[in-house]
């Protein structure tokens, strides 16, 4: 889309106001000073009027590698939170989809869109999502067939878990995908077969993979075809 008519789209600005606004040096792109009200806008582009952001009202979806020792939650007391690691007016209008415990890294998103943050974590649409697994010793035949044979059931829960998968990495870690999310999910299933998770990282949620040039505690907007997809 071009700059003005961007311009007119999330701000008060006629076309014609947004093109004089260009001229005038009060419009940046990307932290640069804008010089042609008909250059295009690249998605996920950062537009300021004046210093202030502008952007195109809608939902926000993003995704962040999350750190160990940051909670997934907005607000604490006494810890860091996950939206912490975002700039304040992204902060203030998203939520975590689901929750990976303090010490677990990796894949999590963030929205302002309730339903599709619903779709994602409902017990009823089994969306799938899979985790690194470090192991304290390697997962025996028999502790794979009960992870993945399904009706595994774990302490203080009486209903039991669907089948889940398992992928051999190395001698000690597994990719274990699973389509629930009870509490504390994977650390208690590899518990219930007599082993020990030592260290556990999400890099999928569906189809939609951590992108691997995203480093520990930064974030970056999905696309459209990454939205679609969960
Ligand atoms: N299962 C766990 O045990 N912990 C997480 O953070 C996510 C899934």
């Amino acid at each position: 889309m071009r700059l003005d008519a961007y311009l007119a789209r999330c701000t008060r600005l006629s076309r014609k106001e947004a093109r004089r606004a260009v001229t005038a040096g009060r419009v940046t792109v990307a932290g640069q000073l804008a010089r042609k009200a008909s250059e295009p806008v690249p998605e996920n582009t950062a537009v300021a009027l004046d210093g202030e952001p502008v952007a195109i009202p809608g939902h926000l979806y993003l995704m962040l590698n999350k750190p160990a020792g940051v909670l997934s939650a907005t607000t604490d007391a006494s810890q860091p939170v996950v939206t912490d690691l975002l700039p304040d007016d992204l902060a203030a209008r998203v939520h975590p989809v689901g929750r990976l415990d303090l010490d677990t890294t990796g894949l999590l998103l963030l929205t302002s869109d309730g339903q599709w943050s619903h779709r994602i974590t409902s017990p009823r649409h089994h969306c799938p999502k899979t985790y690194r697994v470090t192991l304290k010793e390697p997962l025996t035949d028999d502790a794979r067939h009960r992870l993945e044979s399904g009706g595994l059931r774990l302490r203080n829960d009486d209903q039991v878990l669907r089948p889940a998968s398992v992928a051999t990495v190395s001698d000690r870690v597994v990719d274990l995908t699973i389509t629930e999310g009870r509490y504390h999910q994977v650390k208690r299933m590899l518990a219930a077969v007599g082993n020990h998770v030592e260290t556990l990282h999400r890099h999928h949620i569906g189809d939609l993979g951590l992108d691997p040039d995203l480093p520990p505690g930064e974030f970056r907007h999905l696309d459209d075809s990454e939205i679609d997809s969960l």
